[in-house]
């Protein structure tokens, strides 16, 4: 499966996957890593590990219409069958979401529904559980759809709060479960494809 990752600053679980990806964990190919910050960690992971990258952001390209249609024609041109969205803190515009329907996850770091929707993300939500004194978090991997952190949840996972827990201790959790979380998902998602493919090919 060829893959496509969204991310728009550090980008570890863009890392986590592409590892996965390499070492033969996930049967896939991470084909392309698009970020909208040219400074961002996740751009110099990539060059790091030799994966394509595009820098797309309204400072490059201010048009709507031609920047979904660059990020279309170049996730078509690669092939990519499935879209992680990690750590992307932009909003996928609809035409994305509906030209790639049902191929794009994301990464959300609480336990969804809980913590999720519109300026929730990155270290708000992990400011807001602490807040409300929450005796455990998560992360959730989901599908996604035009409502923001809406679309059908895929996998979960629980993370206790100890004592004296503080918003980036709880980031640096969330994001070791995450890596976890994600590769699980994506394989699951690939072994899924797979059975579908072995099933159609019988009943032909
Ligand atoms: C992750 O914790 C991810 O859940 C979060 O940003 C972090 C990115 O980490 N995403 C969101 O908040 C999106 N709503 P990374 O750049 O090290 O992969």
């Amino acid at each position: 499966m060829r893959i496509a990752v969204f991310a728009s600053h550090n980008g570890s679980n863009f890392q986590a996957i592409t590892e996965a990806c390499k070492s033969g964990e996930i049967k896939g190919e991470v084909a392309l890593l698009i970020s909208n910050n040219k400074k961002s960690q996740a751009i110099a992971r990539a060059k790091n590990l030799h994966i394509q990258f595009l820098h797309i952001s309204e400072n490059v390209e201010p048009n709507e219409q031609l920047r979904d249609t660059k990020i279309s024609s170049l996730l078509n041109e690669h092939n990519c069958e499935l879209v992680v969205l990690a750590g992307y803190m932009k909003k996928l515009s609809s035409s994305i979401i509906d030209s790639f329907g049902g191929k794009i996850i994301n990464i959300h770091p609480s336990l969804l529904p809980k913590y999720g929707g519109k300026g929730m993300y990155g270290s708000k939500v992990h400011k807001e559980v602490l807040k409300n004194k929450e005796y455990v978090s998560g992360v959730t991997v989901h599908l996604v759809n035009s409502d923001y952190d809406k679309g059908k949840i895929l996998s979960q996972q629980t993370i206790p709060i100890t004592e004296n827990e503080t918003p980036e201790s709880l980031a640096e959790k969330a994001r070791r479960v995450e890596h976890h979380l994600i590769i699980k998902t994506i394989k699951e998602i690939i072994e899924k494809k797979n059975r579908l493919a072995r099933y159609e090919k019988k009943t032909k």
